[in-house]
């Protein structure tokens, strides 16, 4: 059986969950802005533009397209620059093992990401050969919970929808699975990512047998 295997990649396969808070975080701070990690949860799997907006709502303060857009540019080479001595190192456990898995069992990987860094990311940790498809910000218009990420990637890698299944570390982008109609795999905590079909704190506890089964069903 082929199905489709989609991962998001900020806080999924890399831990840049935390370089984007931080970022976020500076920008909150220069416009005196209460910004706190359960905040943060907010932002997770949302586009760059709807993050900051976000973060103006939360600080009830109202800003020129101009102010946003320095801010927006502000915020990206802060997060940047988290990124210059990036390597392999920094992938999260379990998951070269999990990617090696899906390739020994011929099924077809995509990214589905919501960031227009992602290629970048994916050449400075030496795992772009893993994916079949890449969908990142580049490719979508409509930001998670939207599924149009992950349908595109189903669609190119040649899957139905049911067919597919994603890792997700955001609460927006497990909506977005499942208005796609497809099996979410939330990697987190349960608290938060309770809408997750199935839920695991990092892809070490991820069984290969449950793959398996995934994999044939
Ligand atoms: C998502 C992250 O993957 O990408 C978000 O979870 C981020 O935090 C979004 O804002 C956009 O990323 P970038 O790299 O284009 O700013
Ligand atoms: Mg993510």
């Amino acid at each position: 059986n082929k199905k489709a295997f989609i991962f998001d990649l900020d806080g999924v396969i890399v831990d840049t969950a935390r370089y984007h808070y931080l970022a976020w975080q500076k920008i909150a701070q220069e416009l005196n802005i209460d910004f706190t990690l359960e905040h943060n949860e907010l932002l997770k799997g949302v586009s760059r533009v709807r993050s900051l907006d976000i973060i103006l709502e939360l600080g009830k303060v109202e800003a020129s397209q101009e102010d946003k857009n320095r801010w927006l540019i502000q915020k990206n080479e802060e997060y940047l620059s988290y990124l210059v001595d990036m390597d392999q190192s920094e992938i999260l456990p379990g998951v070269i093992a999990m990617l090696t898995f899906l390739k020994e069992k011929n099924q077809p990987i995509a990214l589905g990401s919501a960031s227009k860094n992602a290629r970048p990311i994916l050449e400075k940790t030496g795992i772009m050969q893993y994916f079949d498809v890449i969908v990142d910000g580049n490719d979508v218009t409509n930001a998670k919970p939207d599924p149009e990420v992950f349908l595109i990637a189903a669609k190119l890698l040649g899957a139905k929808p049911e067919d597919a299944i994603v890792f997700e570390d955001s609460v927006a982008g497990v909506q977005a699975a499942n208005i796609g109609n497809m099996t979410s795999i939330g990697i987190g905590e349960e608290t938060t990512l309770y809408e997750a079909k199935y839920i695991y704190p990092d892809f070490t506890h991820i069984d290969m047998s449950f793959i398996e089964g995934l994999i044939n069903k």
